[in-house]
């Protein structure tokens, strides 16, 4: 098949992650006979750097052409000013709510090689396998913001459509499983959230009975994601929970540099992106890990290309690659790693 990807690499280490991906896309189609085209466009800082905005007209009018979109990650100190007017982390927002991705599928699935790099017992994590389903634009990421001399406000909104849509989601993806959904709001104390409940229950009870449906708070969710992770199948909540939680689950995996991400709609075009920032801690230096950008263009052949058997022939590269302790800086022993694009090669050379 022929493909048109687009292709945003940011900021700080995310030109370096993504350059390190592409490879891995090209050997799937020269394997399986397919061909991709890559076009690439700005976001984020480097955007308000050329263009003077985080999402520059191109880059979305270019996104909703594509069959699909890959993200290395945007931001940094350079326009992290708190009273800076435009911010890079805008844009991103913004290309999610233009197209619709509702849907932010983030997987944690911790690998058997890779168990000592996680701070939680090993014995705890065998056999974890979660679906994190994140409602990516909505609630209080995405209502109106005041700002005065005094005080600030965000307010936090969801419409029962909303929520509808994105449960659906979830409850699909659990029906595909192992059938168990997790819902987690703070129903003890938001209006939202109570919303979010009765409006999941509704859902499931009408379309999933099948399924079987949990509730739990968010705070004590935080607490029994690392002490009992293998209790949880799909997990879906709103925005923010979702950001914050899927941060704490990759150390279940070991590091943030493991989970990739699919944003979803309603439509064939989603945006590939691992979960974690622009890391500037570590840009420039070629050592990020690039394994959560590469797990994540197999999301994208999955869920926009429908090309299963070559999305599970790159997750089985990265296993194969992590079995080899061909580890970055973040998994190995202190003082050790090997390099992004060796990491990535390792993952090439597995496909060839
Ligand atoms: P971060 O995810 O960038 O980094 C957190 C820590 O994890 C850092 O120590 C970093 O070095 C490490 N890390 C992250 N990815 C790694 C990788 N692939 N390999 C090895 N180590 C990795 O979070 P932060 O420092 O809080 O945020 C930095 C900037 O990134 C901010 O501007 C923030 O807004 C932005 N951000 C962007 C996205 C995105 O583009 N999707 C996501 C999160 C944060
Ligand atoms: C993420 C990031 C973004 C979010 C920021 C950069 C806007 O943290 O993709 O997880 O909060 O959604
Ligand atoms: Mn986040």
């Amino acid at each position: 098949m022929h493909a048109d990807i687009v292709v945003l690499p940011g900021d700080g280490i995310g030109p370096e992650i993504v350059a390190a991906t592409l490879p891995v896309l090209e050997a799937v189609a020269s394997r399986y006979g397919h061909a991709f085209s890559f076009a690439e466009h700005d976001i984020g800082g480097v955007a308000i750097d050329r263009h003077g905005e985080p999402l520059p007209a191109a880059t979305l009018e270019a996104a909703r052409r594509a069959d699909a979109v890959l993200l290395g990650a945007v931001g940094g100190p350079k326009w992290s000013d708190p009273n800076a007017k435009v911010r890079p982390e805008q844009g991103l927002l913004a290309i999610r709510k233009a197209l619709g991705l509702f849907a932010n599928l983030r997987p944690v699935r911790p690998h058997a090689a890779a168990l000592g790099a996680s701070p939680i017992k090993s014995e705890l994590l065998q056999g974890v396998d979660i679906m994190v389903v994140r409602e990516l634009t909505g609630g209080i990421y995405f209502g109106d913001k005041t700002r005065s001399e005094t005080e600030a406000t965000d307010l936090c909104r969801y419409s029962v459509v909303e929520i509808e849509r994105v449960v659906r989601s979830a409850a699909a993806l659990a029906r595909a499983r192992r059938g168990h959904l997790t819902s987690v709001d703070k129903a003890n104390v938001l209006e939202t959230s109570r919303l979010w409940r009765d409006v999941t229950t509704r859902v499931m009870r009408d379309e999933f009975p099948d399924v079987t449906l949990e509730h739990q708070l968010v705070d004590s969710m935080a607490m029994h994601l690392l002490s009992k992770p293998r209790a949880y199948d799909v997990i879906v909540t709103e925005n923010m929970f979702g950001d914050i939680l899927t941060d704490e689950a990759s150390m279940l995996a070991g590091s943030l540099g493991l989970l990739a991400s699919a944003s979803l709609g309603s439509g064939k075009v989603g945006i590939y992106e691992p979960i974690h920032g622009s890391a500037p801690d570590i840009a420039g230096k070629g050592i990020a890990n690039p394994y959560a950008t590469i797990l994540s263009a197999a999301m994208l052949l999955r869920h926009s290309l429908g090309l299963e058997a070559e999305a599970a022939a790159v997750e089985a590269a990265v296993s194969s690659a992590l079995d080899a302790k061909v580890f970055t800086a973040d998994l190995a022993a202190a003082g050790q790693g090997v390099d992004t694009r060796t990491a990535a090669q390792a993952v090439v050379d597995r496909l060839a």
